[in-house]
């Protein structure tokens, strides 16, 4: 009988064989609401090939799928783009079933599908710019390193002007929608954005550097098949730009106020600091740590300019949230931000110092000490506060030479 996991047409002679996940709500600390999908793609060449697998529990959902348009032993070669176990996790399984000729993962690919996967068998190693023959099209293999992770590579197949990016130009978006085209460009770029901003963001430099080496390949694309998320076919362009400018992070318009609080004493250090941003006419978003997810905030941050932390002190500490986000933000190393800490205490007051070295830590460019006020801020504090905001918004006018109020 057959099975209820269909393939879906990509183009002539690709097919869609992955897995919508709608279940998945966080991926290593990263909330993904809409679930997400693992792209897996069969090649309907001459030398049929299957392009990356999918997260392991969710093999037999692939196989059903690949089998929905050929018996899986003819599958001639897998090509692994990426050795993260969302995309690897069933290789094995897959290499049992389907006992392809060969299985190509980049060089360090290689050997990280051999770390992390015991027993595996023979894989074959390629180097940048090899081409593969599947008969009647080609397989040029395209070492994207970092682009997630040092072993990542992407797959061109000439015939169909189709570009096997893996994690690159992906997102967290679960949905049976397979094309751009099909999905509000609102949904894709926040989605886009939310990915590149907790993911790919450290690497920012590899994702300027890959884009010299695309743009001397000079490639005819018409098609970029990435592992999650929808294909893209129609907005090519918006994707690839909307790429370029978050690498280059050169927002500046924008400020972020993070802040946790005891006594709403540092919240209102934080709203009053928002109102002097105001007076500079930067828009500025407010996270109280209560009830704000680092996911979004880090999305957020990668359109900013300044990054303002608060927390009030605790046992001679910042708080645990302020701690977290902190932690989470210097790991995904945003750049070209200003900066301030502050933050009310009782008697000691370390709170602020220390989210302050933090900054530092982070290349964050502090345009002051660290404002503490004692117990609850008197007008004259929240003034001080005030003053902190606009000066805030006067260096990134100045930076961005936005216009004059
Ligand atoms: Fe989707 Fe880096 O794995």
């Amino acid at each position: 009988m057959p099975g209820i996991y269909k393939a879906v047409k990509v183009t002539d002679k690709v097919w869609w064989v992955g897995v919508i996940d709608r279940s998945l709500k966080e991926f290593h600390g990263y909330r993904t609401p809409r679930g997400t999908t693992y792209n897996a793609y069969l090649v309907m060449a001459d030398r049929i090939t299957l392009i990356d697998t999918v997260k392991k529990p969710h093999f037999s959902e692939m196989m059903e799928r690949i089998s929905s348009v050929v018996d899986p032993s003819k599958i001639d070669y897998i090509i692994s783009n990426h050795a993260e176990m969302d995309h690897s996790g069933c290789l094995i399984e897959a290499m049992e079933a389907i006992k392809p000729e060969k299985v190509f993962a980049s060089t360090v690919g290689a050997s990280v599908l051999r770390d992390e996967l015991h027993g595996i068998g023979e894989i074959t190693p390629v180097k940048d710019g090899e081409t593969l023959s599947l008969g009647n099209m080609n397989a040029t293999f395209i070492e994207s390193r970092m682009l997630h992770w040092p072993d990542s590579m992407m797959t061109y197949l000439d015939s169909e002007k189709l570009l096997f990016s893996q994690d690159a130009f992906g997102m967290h978006l679960g949905t049976y929608k397979k094309f751009d085209d099909e999905i509000p460009w609102d949904m894709l770029e926040w989605e886009a954005k939310t990915y590149y901003a907790n993911i790919i963001l450290p690497y920012s430099d590899f994702v300027l550097k890959f884009f010299d080496k695309l743009g001397g390949l000079n490639l005819d694309i018409k098609t970029i098949a990435p592992d999650h998320g929808p294909i893209w076919r129609s907005r090519i362009p918006q994707i690839l730009e909307l790429y370029k400018k978050m690498a280059a992070q050169k927002f500046c318009e924008r400020a972020i106020v993070v802040y946790d609080t005891m006594w709403h004493s540092t919240e209102m250090m934080a709203k009053a600091i928002c109102e002097g941003l105001d007076s500079q006419g930067i828009e500025t978003m407010l996270y109280p740590l209560e009830s704000s997810h680092r996911t979004f905030i880090a999305t957020e941050l990668i359109e900013a300019g300044a990054l303002i932390v608060g927390s009030s002190t605790l046992n001679r500490n910042m708080l645990p949230r302020v701690a977290d986000i902190l932690t989470y933000l210097k790991g995904l190393s945003p750049r070209n931000l200003i900066g301030a800490s502050f933050g009310s205490y009782g008697w000691s007051g370390e709170a602020a110092d220390q989210i302050a070295k933090m900054l530092g830590e982070m290349k964050v460019n502090l345009v002051t000490d660290p404002l503490k006020v004692k117990h609850v801020p008197k007008s004259e504090d929240l003034k001080k506060c005030y003053e902190l905001g606009a000066l805030l918004g006067e260096k990134l006018r100045e930076g961005c030479k936005l216009p004059q109020q």
